[in-house]
């Protein structure tokens, strides 16, 4: 069985590990460009021994993002700025990836350690969030998002399709929409934002379809030879659970069929009164089922048990390769210090580059 150290391939990405960093807002883009902060970053984590970096969450029009510093790709000079981090990750050893994003109703926010709430309506920093209906969030995101027209959502989908160009164009390798988290994906595929009455809204057929139009139109333009990556949630955690996992594992198999590669499953966070079992590997099954059940690779994140808990999911076969957050903030080279937890020989040269890994081979 292939553990956390097996290469994974998928398409004609090789990653030299099953560590994969999972997007994480920086919230340190000026216009959506990323700067120096994005490009030691992102860097450091690939020169850390990951076998794939993904970046952030990055908006393909403006008021896609969450907040005003959020990363975007709708325009060339963006698309510019990603160039050296894609090169930088390509050239530690890393797969790079990114992660295409639109907030929905979530958007509009102010930074995390600056509140991490909605920006009152005219105020500086402020926009006027979309959806597909006029609900809000609530509790510190309140704001009324408005109900996105027939054009709106062509338009939307649009942006999508034109940042998932300019990443085939800047080299990116593996593209992932996020289709997840409460944003705008999922406030269609959810009842909880969803209340439209057009083939939109209602059924789950109609709920999947703004997810399932926008993945067939941007595998078109995503090379057939290139992973295309989809981060989807399957479960709220508010006691309606199973049937949002059947209606998930039905909508990914059609997507499956669409193009979609593999998957990283992860929770809605579309409804501030779910009640998360937070806890080591608790996705850990959940991701297995569905995972098996539709036939795609895929991962899962949130609180998985350092690199032993890591291992054991992609041995116990729940989970083909592991997504990682936090602990990489903590640790660029969290990879490095997770082979030799776990026994790799040569953990040092299997993970880092020479000025480090001869050192650290050295002198243990
Ligand atoms: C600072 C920060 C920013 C995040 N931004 C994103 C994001 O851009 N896209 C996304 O899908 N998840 C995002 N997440 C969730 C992470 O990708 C990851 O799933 C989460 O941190 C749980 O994994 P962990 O327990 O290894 O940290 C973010 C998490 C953190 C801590």
């Amino acid at each position: 069985m292939p553990g956390l150290f097996s290469p994974f391939t998928l398409k004609d990405t090789t990653l030299r590990n099953r560590i994969v960093v999972s997007p994480m807002c920086q919230y340190m883009s000026q216009e959506g460009v990323a700067n120096d902060w994005h490009q030691v970053h992102y860097t450091s984590m690939a020169r850390g021994g990951a076998g794939a970096v993904i970046v952030e969450a990055t908006a393909v029009s403006p008021e896609g993002r969450i907040s005003w510093g959020d990363a975007g790709l709708w325009n060339d000079e963006q698309a510019a700025a990603l160039e050296p981090i894609v090169a930088a990750i390509r050239k530690w050893g890393a797969a790079p990836g990114i992660q295409l994003a639109h907030a929905g109703r979530k958007a509009s926010a102010n930074r995390p350690w600056e509140g991490d709430d909605h920006i009152p309506a005219g105020e500086p920093n402020a926009w006027q969030p979309i959806a597909p209906s006029a609900i809000p969030f609530g509790a510190n995101l309140p704001r009324t998002p408005q109900e996105m027209s027939l054009q709106d959502i062509a338009r939307v989908q649009q942006d999508v399709v034109r940042a998932a160009e300019r990443a085939r164009d800047v080299g990116f390798e593996w593209l992932q929409l996020h289709l997840a988290h409460g944003y705008l994906a999922q406030n269609f595929w959810s009842t909880y934002s969803n209340s439209r009455t057009d083939h939109y809204g209602g059924s789950a057929e109609n709920r999947g379809r703004y997810l399932l139009e926008t993945l067939s139109a941007v595998r078109k333009v995503w090379p057939e030879n290139r992973p295309l990556a989809a981060r989807f949630s399957v479960v709220e955690f508010d006691g309606n659970d199973e049937q949002m996992l059947l209606e998930s594992i039905a909508l990914l198999k059609k997507m499956k069929q669409a193009g979609l590669d593999t998957v990283d499953i992860s929770i809605g966070f579309n409804t501030p009164t779910a009640n998360i079992p937070w806890g080591p590997n608790f996705l850990g099954d959940i991701a297995g089922r569905v995972l098996s059940e539709t036939g795609l690779p895929g991962t899962t994140s949130w609180y998985i048990d350092g690199p032993k808990g890591a291992d054991q999911l992609i041995r116990d076969g729940k989970i083909d390769f592991a997504s990682i957050g936090r602990p990489f903030l903590a640790d660029p080279h969290w990879a490095y210090k997770a082979a030799k937890e776990l026994g790799v020989e040569d953990a040092a040269w299997k993970t880092l580059p020479a000025p480090y890994a001869h050192w650290l081979a050295r002198y243990r």
